[in-house]
Parts: C-alpha cells; structure tokens; sequence
C-alpha cells in the first residue's frame, strides 16, 4: 500500500508518528510521492536490521519544505530522503552541506544529530556503486558520456564522475548550452597530465546523431540521465546502429523491466543494465548515513521488485 502522509502531521508536532508501530522516524518527502519506492527496501532494511522504526511518505508541497525541513527534529525523526521537486530547494533550509552535495547542488538525504540538520547526495555515489556491482568496473577507469547532462540526475551522475577523476566525461545535452556550462564547471577536476590519446578530457556536445557517433568511439561507459524511456511510447534516444559491443550502457531510468536503451543495446551485443542498482545503492548510502553501519544490501534488494 502506497500511504501517505500530509506535511500538515509534521509540522503539527508529529504525534501522529509517534504512535504508529512501529513509529515513523524517516519519512521522504516529495510532491507527488506516492510514486516512491523508498519505503518499500528502506523498511526492509530497518527490519532487517532490528531497529524500532519505520520509514514514511510524505506529501511537502515547495511552500512547506522548510517548515517541515525544520519540523524534523522536534518531531524525533533522524533523518529523510528527498525528492522532487525538492532536492536544490533544501540546499537553504539545512545547517551544513556535505562537499559532494555542495558539489553536485543537490540534496537527496537529510541526517539529524543533536538537532542540526546535514545535508548529502547519494545518487551521484550510488550510481558509482551500481557500476561497479553491474559491469565490475570503477568509473575512475572509464571514459564516460553522460545524456541528459543538464538536467538534475544528469549532474549528480557528472559531478560524481569528475569527483571520481574519470579517464573522460562526455556531457550531452539537447540545449547544448547546458552541458557547456557544467564543462566550465567541471573543468578543474581534469586538469592532469593524464594521457588518454587524442580526445580531449572534458567535452560538451549536443544532442544530435552526429556528434554522439564521433563521441561514441572514445567512450567506454554511456549513461541516460534524461527521462526518456520512463514510457514505452518514447522515441529512441540514440540510433541503435550507434551502440557497439564494447559499450557499457546504463539507462538511469528503470521504469518497468527492461527499456527500450537496454534492449537495443543488448541487441548490439553490449552489456548493459537499469537504474534501480542505482536506485538500491543510493538507499543503502542514505542507511549508512543514518545509523553509521553497512546497509542490508540483501534484505533490501529482495524488497525491491526487479533489482
Ligand atoms: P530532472 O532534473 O528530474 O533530471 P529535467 O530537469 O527535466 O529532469 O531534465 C531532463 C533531462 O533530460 C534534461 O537534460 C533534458 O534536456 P534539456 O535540458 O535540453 O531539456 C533531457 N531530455 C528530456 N527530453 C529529452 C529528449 N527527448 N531528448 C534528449 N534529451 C531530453
């Protein structure tokens, strides 16, 4: 059952919590949310891992956010994951920022210690973790093209590539403008002697058949952090003659089964996965965060259909 809570039980002081069994004491907020998965491995993990509570939706419209960002406390939660729209939005209402988030301008995961609230991002490190589990390979190693580039999940997955030092980060944008502009950003992390032959580094092109087969020949990793494929009616977003068999390839979106990227990409023979390794990994971060111990990988995954 997909039940949700209003931000009005929050910001009331949260005595509708309390006395649930077990009590909520996470809670991720969103608008819509009921959409989420989170609860499903989170509450696995807590039960996994015997602690005495329980993880909750929670409607935030953007007016509430800091109110029920700064409700949290008070209300004896530890912590919460966000999600849209509400990820650049809480950067404001928080007491610190971890780097990487500060990094990536984003915050998916709330922790609370003696009443401050610190804010982090683990999407961009659970992709890194879900390349490793699906294709056994680090992303420091890898040349990488990120689709999508310009949009949120595009540069959580970018910052945490140059954060990682990748070999080569291709960025991908439809308003190409976009991608430009994160290169600029990104551009200090590469400045290296490493030798990668002749393609540059760092690089920003748009969106267009041409420019992605050129890129193509000096990539190993090919990521989609657009939200293209999310339905099945969705138009290809890269011709399937492109995709090679030397490619990885990680589809970010992981709506229902396989997408339409991976299967293409399987049929040209590359080894490719979704993103709810991604989805899983950035959850078990977020646990690791709060409780300051290794996740229940396994007790989590079996909660979440398909992963
Ligand atoms: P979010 O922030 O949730 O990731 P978003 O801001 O809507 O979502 O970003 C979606 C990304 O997918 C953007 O990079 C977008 O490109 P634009 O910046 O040019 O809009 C990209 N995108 C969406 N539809 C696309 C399509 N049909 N082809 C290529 N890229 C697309």
């Amino acid at each position: 059952m997909n039940e949700v809570f209003p931000a009005s039980d929050l910001l009331n002081g949260g005595e509708r919590f309390h006395v649930l069994a077990p009590p909520a004491r996470l809670a991720v907020f969103g608008d819509p949310i009921e959409q989420s998965k989170s609860p499903l491995f989170q509450n696995a993990a807590l039960r996994a891992s015997g602690i005495d509570a329980q993880y909750i939706r929670l409607h935030v419209a953007p007016a509430e956010l800091n109110a029920s960002l700064k409700a949290l406390p008070a209300a004896g939660f530890l912590g919460a994951n966000l999600t849209y729209p509400h990820k650049t939005a809480a950067l404001a209402s928080l007491d610190a920022i971890d780097p990487a988030a500060k990094a990536i301008g984003a915050v998916n995961t709330v922790a609370i210690e003696n009443g401050k609230l610190t804010g982090f991002n683990t999407d961009g490190a659970g992709f890194i973790r879900a390349i490793r589990e699906e294709f056994f390979v680090d992303v420091r190693d890898l040349r990488v093209m990120v689709l999508g580039a310009g949009g949120g999940a595009g540069r959580a997955i970018a910052v945490q590539c140059a954060i990682e030092g990748c070999e080569r980060l291709v960025l991908v944008n439809r308003s190409v403008e976009k991608a430009v502009s994160l290169a600029q950003e990104l551009a200090p992390y590469f400045r290296s002697d490493r030798l990668i032959g002749p393609s540059e580094r760092l690089a920003a092109i748009q969106h267009d058949s041409a420019a992605l087969r050129a890129e193509l020949e000096h990539v190993d990793l090919l990521v989609n952090a657009t939200s293209v494929g999310m339905k099945r009616s969705d138009p290809a977003l890269i011709p399937q003659a492109h995709l090679t068999p030397n490619l990885m390839v990680y589809d970010a979106v992981y709506a229902g089964g396989k997408t339409r990227l991976v299967e293409d990409a399987e049929h040209a023979g590359a080894r490719a996965a979704n993103g709810l390794s991604m989805l899983l990994h950035q959850g078990a971060l977020a646990f690791e965060i709060w409780f300051n111990r290794p996740a229940p990988l396994a007790a989590m995954r079996a909660a979440l259909p398909g992963a």
